[in-house]
């Protein structure tokens, strides 16, 4: 069986957390993913609504929200919550968008003009990039969205690096949102509960060029200023 490690200080959790696109498909034990959900929990919420409503996928559920998600695809469909707007990204926005695609392709061998291989290489999004478990984000659209938006922004945070602190790995994914609907319908959840993103999680293929991937930060200078 395998052995469950030691949570690592904070300051390592924050540095080594990073999106993980490639996994095993060893299932992570019960006891565990339940101690994730456990931490996520303490996450801080406006007015301590808690407003997330989380759905984690194993086994049979995980592969029925992936073939709804691909015959979705297939069929040309797709049904966010929220609108999508990726072309409304310019400037600083726009470039740090496209210095990830081009570190993330270039890791994964695939050419600026490959069309078709990028695309194969979105569509692991819908197979969950082989994760054995995703965790689904769904909440109220309450107060316009925004704040309750924040508050599981923050809840998926702290779930993310639980998962680093025991040794798992994990990938946000605003993609799946594109599936809102089949998604909800194989889960069984009400139409009032929209879906925000999800994450993919599991333990991290060692032998994936994944690995190898690393998304730069832009300076402190270039996004905190500091009053006196
Ligand atoms: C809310 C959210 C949604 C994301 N959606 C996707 C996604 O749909 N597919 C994907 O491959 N990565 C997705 N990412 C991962 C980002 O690309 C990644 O976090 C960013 O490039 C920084 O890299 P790092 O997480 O490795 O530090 C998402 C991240 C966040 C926070």
């Amino acid at each position: 069986m395998r052995k469950v490690p030691q949570v690592k200080p904070f300051h390592d959790v924050v540095r080594e957390r990073r999106s993980v696109r490639s996994f095993l498909a060893t299932p992570v034990p019960d006891a565990l993913i339940r101690s994730v959900a456990e931490e996520a929990r303490q996450t801080p919420s406006n007015s301590n609504i808690q407003p997330w409503h989380v759905h984690i996928v194993s086994g049979a559920t995980r592969n029925a929200v992936s073939r709804a998600m691909l015959s979705a695809e297939a069929d040309d469909t797709h049904t966010p919550d929220f609108p999508w707007g990726y072309d409304e990204l310019s400037g600083k926005y726009s470039d740090r968008q496209m210095a990830q695609a081009a570190t993330y392709y270039q890791m994964l061998g695939v050419s600026r003009d490959a069309r078709e291989d990028r695309r194969i290489a979105v569509l692991r999004n819908l197979e969950f990039f082989g994760a054995p478990h995703a965790c689904l984000l769904f909440m109220p659209n309450l107060y316009g969205g925004v704040r309750v938006a924040a508050d599981v922004g923050m809840y998926a945070q702290t779930f993310l690096l639980s998962l680093t602190a025991h040794g798992l790995s994990g990938v946000p994914q605003t993609m799946l949102g594109l599936y809102a609907d089949p998604i909800r319908e194989v889960l069984d959840v009400p139409s009032e509960l929209k879906l925000l993103f999800g994450i993919s999680f599991g333990y991290a293929d060692p032998d994936s060029p994944a690995h190898r991937h690393r998304v730069d930060r832009a300076p402190l200078a270039e996004t905190v200023t500091f009053h006196r």
